[in-house]
């Protein structure tokens, strides 16, 4: 397992708020404009109230962008099934949630096993500290800024102190998982996420639904440059 993480904190565009009929492009857009992870945001319609889609999404996704970093999020009870088939469409990270995953540690372990970056994903009312005994072993830690489920809702400004509470952890453990932040990404919310400690911002519909994407993103990453200059 590799994972690819660039030095300074960046925009993962969620194909959530893509068009559907024209995802290839969208990704193509977004991989253009910078994009070094692209998100996939996989609903069961029974851990969250909407379904998505599922391996061959993933699969168009990766032949759009050969070069980026898939980034599988599913939002889906007992994801252990389908941890391989997601893998073998070639999903290069796998992010479970929590509450959805009694043998969180086999479930990390599987993932290894299948080659992948393993996330852990935290719901709004979740504590971080559910997840302190596998840290240590953990790629990513997902921490969901909105209810998981739709695109376009607001921003939980509470979820912060969680990633400040991480980033100290990692630093004393000397660990090394990516603090993601999912959900309300947008140009009013990223400074806020940039001064916590996050460093893959999740951005759907402020990305794909915005007016223009190349300003968007030349904003996004404006803000990300003076937080890091
Ligand atoms: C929410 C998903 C997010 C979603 C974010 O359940 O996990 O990845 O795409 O959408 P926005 O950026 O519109 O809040
Ligand atoms: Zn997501």
């Amino acid at each position: 397992m590799s994972l690819t993480v660039p030095p300074s904190p960046f925009i993962a565009p969620s194909i959530l708020s893509a068009d559907f009929g024209h995802l290839g492009d969208d990704v193509r857009q977004a991989v253009e404009l910078g994009a070094p992870w692209i998100h996939c945001d996989i609903m069961d319609g029974h851990f969250v109230p909407n379904l998505t889609f599922g391996p061959d999404t993933v699969r168009a996704v990766r032949s759009a962008a050969p070069q980026a970093t898939v980034d599988v999020h599913l939002m889906v009870e007992r994801p252990d099934w389908m941890l391989e088939p997601f893998r073998e469409a070639g999903a290069d990270i796998l992010s479970v949630h929590v509450e959805a995953c009694p043998h969180l540690h086999r479930t990390i372990q599987q993932i290894h096993d299948l080659g992948a970056a393993a996330g852990v994903a935290l719901n709004p009312a979740t504590p971080w500290q559910r997840i302190e005994p596998v840290l240590s072993m953990v790629d990513v830690v997902v921490i969901m800024s909105v209810n998981p489920g739709f695109g376009g809702q607001s921003f939980i400004m509470e979820t912060l102190d969680k990633a400040r509470a991480l980033r100290d952890w990692r630093s004393k453990h000397e660990a090394s998982f990516v603090i993601q932040f999912d959900g309300g990404v947008s140009p009013e919310t990223i400074d806020a996420c940039l001064d916590a400690g996050g460093q893959s911002l999740v951005a759907g519909s402020s990305f794909f639904k915005a007016p223009d994407r190349k300003e968007r993103w030349a904003l996004f990453q404006s803000k990300i440059n003076q937080a890091y200059d």
